[in-house]
């Protein structure tokens, strides 16, 4: 079996990488990948040498490119986490998404109908789905809740997972989608909440809580998610959509306190500023359709999987350290150096 993973070099793909690696000592695995900001070669370092593994620097909207490799390599599933994936950097620019989410899913979807595919496995995510009110925890994302966009980034993961649903219908092409809520664990940029709060919390720096925090997203272990993945595209039904969920609701606030609390600092460094546009209030996923048809369950519980993540964020410095010290420094100061605090 050839697997090619798009994004490969990116937080969830490089993680779902070595999970392929482990699990299945007899398939080859592709990473393709641009290697944008959020790309990082130095992450598959341990498995570069893997006789199984190939990396090749590649931008999903490179239709020749794209062909090209097809041609030589012969894919028989195509994994696409590639994907512009942090919301604030939407708001800012919503072009490059457009691109890479939607249109690059296009390309790669041309390829597999022009070289022939068992299946194409589209990674979308619940933020298709809107938001749902904080006042009805009875409130569930399934698979049949209406898509609803708040934000450039899940407009055009939508926009995606629409055309992966026509390419289905109209070529036949075997596709699968799944929804996954907040993934975390190790190798998670260091833009996002929990990594960022990590990062600031041991550097002393100010933790910079959009609002008042109350905002509550359901966290997955990337591990969890990455069986969840390899499920569907091994025995999943073709045509049709996957919710992923960790069942681990949680608020902002009271993760950013929990972080405080595992490294010995004071709270005194939540700093709450400016609310994020159009922010998403709650994400909360139903999973029983994966439980029921493939038998999955989230395995990692967030008091303890947040222990495993401080840990190898504590054991990995020279991961992140040289992430935020380079072009991240332009960022942050883009992102936080004018927000107001409230
Ligand atoms: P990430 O930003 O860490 O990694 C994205 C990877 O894609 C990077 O390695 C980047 O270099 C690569 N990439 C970007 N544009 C590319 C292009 N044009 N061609 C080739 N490669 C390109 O993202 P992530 O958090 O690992 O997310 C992976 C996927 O999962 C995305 O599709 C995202 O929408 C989805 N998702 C993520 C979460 C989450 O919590 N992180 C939740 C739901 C869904
Ligand atoms: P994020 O990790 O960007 O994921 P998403 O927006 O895709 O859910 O943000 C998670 C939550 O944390 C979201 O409600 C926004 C909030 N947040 C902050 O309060 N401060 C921050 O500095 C960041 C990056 C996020």
């Amino acid at each position: 079996m050839n697997i090619f993973v798009t994004g490969g070099a990116g937080f969830i793909g490089s993680n779902f990488v070595f999970h392929m690696l482990d699990t299945y000592p007899d398939y080859r695995i592709v990473c393709l990948d641009k290697l944008t900001y959020a790309g990082n070669l130095s992450t598959l370092a341990p498995v570069m040498n893997n006789p199984n593994f190939r990396f090749v620097k590649i931008d999903i909207c490179d239709r020749e490119a794209i062909y090209k490799l097809f041609e030589e390599e012969k894919p028989d599933i195509v994994v696409n986490f590639a994907a512009e994936s942090h919301v604030d950097r939407s708001i800012e620019n919503p072009e490059i998404f457009l691109q890479t989410n939607i249109l690059g899913t296009q390309v790669l979807m041309d390829a597999c109908r022009k070289y022939g595919i068992q299946r194409y496995h589209q990674v979308s995510t619940d933020e298709v789905y809107g938001d749902l009110p904080l006042d009805r925890p009875d409130l569930f994302f399934t698979e049949e809740t209406p898509i609803h966009t708040s934000s450039p980034y899940s407009s055009s993961k939508a926009g995606a997972d629409l055309l992966v649903m026509a390419y289905h219908r109209t070529y036949g092409l075997p596709v699968t989608i799944s929804r996954c809520s907040n993934n975390y664990g190790p190798y998670h940029f260091p833009e996002k909440l929990i990594p960022l709060m990590i990062a600031n919390a041991l550097a002393d720096k100010p933790l910079p809580v959009y609002g008042e925090g109350l905002n509550v997203r359901d966290w997955l272990y990337v591990e969890d998610h990455c069986r969840a993945i390899d499920l569907i595209i091994h025995k999943g039904r073709v045509g049709e959509v996957y919710n992923v969920g960790g069942h681990n609701e949680m608020k902002n606030i009271d993760i950013v306190k929990l972080i405080c609390k595992e490294l010995g600092k004071p709270e005194s460094l939540i700093t709450h500023v400016e609310d994020r546009k159009g922010h998403d209030m709650r994400y909360a996923i139903d999973p029983t359709k994966i439980h029921n048809e493939l038998g999955w369950l989230p395995e990692t519980k967030f008091a303890d999987g947040i222990k495993k993540t401080i840990k190898w964020y504590l054991d990995n410095k020279e991961w992140w350290e040289t992430i935020i010290s380079g072009e991240y420094q332009n960022y942050y100061e883009k992102m936080y150096g004018n927000r107001g605090t409230i």
